[in-house]
């Protein structure tokens, strides 16, 4: 069995929810944006456009485009008027599994029974979540903010999922310039926020044991880590390192990781201090002086600059 995909809904509207709905629109699907919080709904239409001014100022789709994708973009409060016809799910309500339960139940009622529901969400098992009649087409399609900019979308099934299902997933998205990467099974993180999750845990250890300053941590990873990361990942890179020095890295027991411990003493004290980040003008830095809008705009507008040289770069 195949499935059809002509028309989406997504659930939730907040920060990734406006923008997976803007994400099928431009891929030509009418997408119908639910939310139970009038606020989030009413706000929703007014990150959409922004997101897709950025995406017209960096050449990556015409004004055209963007106000057809608008146009196919409706707002509604009602779960039910929400998924009834629709061939395509995505749920991106809040990180509860309480209400995604609630939510899978509710659309159960009146989704059509081949509909493909797919969860956005970060490190829930949502398979257990979801009715049972229900199991052969639900699956994760996990994305990472901002998603009309970030290409990877994990998939992933139970075992109970139909992989035409997955399959489905896989073909429209790729189809769409994005990178799916699809899971043998499920793990909570997936690949990419395993291996951010460790890198955090790692780096809060360094700053909370006195051994290096945020600006130093992230010099490190700027100008040493990351620049190879763009062209080699991180597995060709052990190709070019030689795979005989990777061995004795990995043999190396002088060296141990972090232990886990849930909390970073620094992060704690900000935190206590109200320097929450961006959104407040300080974090570990200070932002002071420049709008929030302005700093996420040029965030966005540099990450799309470097797409587009990582693009013409190419493979290697
Ligand atoms: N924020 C990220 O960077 C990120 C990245 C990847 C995946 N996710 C996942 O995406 C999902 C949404 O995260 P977010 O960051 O957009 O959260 P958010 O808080 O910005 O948005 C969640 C929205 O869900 C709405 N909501 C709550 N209960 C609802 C219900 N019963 N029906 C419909 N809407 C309801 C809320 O009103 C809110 O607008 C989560 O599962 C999260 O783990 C988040």
């Amino acid at each position: 069995m195949t499935y059809k995909i002509d028309t989406v809904a997504v659930l939730g509207a907040g920060l990734m929810g406006h923008a997976l709905a803007l994400i099928h629109a431009l891929g030509d699907k009418p997408v119908a944006l639910q939310d139970t919080s009038p606020k989030a709904l009413a706000k929703a239409p007014g990150l959409i456009e922004a997101a897709l001014a950025t995406l017209v100022e960096a050449g990556e789709t015409t004004a055209a485009e963007a106000k057809a994708a608008i146009g196919r973009i409706r707002c509604t409060p009602s779960l039910e008027d929400a998924v009834r016809g629709a061939d395509l799910i995505v749920e991106a309500v809040v990180e509860d599994p309480g209400v995604k339960r609630e939510v899978f139940a509710g659309l159960d009622r009146v989704a059509k029974p081949a509909a493909l529901i797919a969860s956005n969400t970060s490190y829930l098992d949502v398979f257990p979540l979801s009715p049972p009649s229900r199991a052969r087409t639900t699956l994760v399609a996990h994305w990472y903010t901002p998603p009309y900019i970030v290409d990877l979308v994990d998939l992933v099934g139970s075992d109970r999922t139909d992989p035409a299902a997955i399959e489905t997933l896989r073909a429209l998205y790729a189809g769409w310039g994005k990178k799916p990467v699809v899971l043998k099974r499920f793990i909570p993180g997936y690949v990419a926020n395993r291996i951010q999750a460790a890198i955090t845990n790692e780096v809060f250890r360094l700053i909370d044991e006195g051994y290096a300053t945020p600006q130093d941590v992230d010099d490190a990873v700027i100008h040493g880590l990351s620049l190879r990361m763009p062209l080699l990942g991180h597995i060709k890179k052990a190709d070019f390192t030689g795979l005989e020095l990777v061995q004795r890295a990995l043999a190396n027991k002088t060296w141990e990781p972090a232990p886990v411990t849930g909390r970073s003493t620094t992060v704690d004290r900000l935190m206590a201090e109200g320097r929450t980040g961006v959104m407040v003008g300080k974090g570990f830095f200070d932002y002071s002086g420049r709008t929030p809008d302005d700093l996420f705009r040029e965030r966005d507008r540099r990450l799309l600059s470097l797409k587009r040289h990582l693009r013409e770069l190419g493979d290697i």
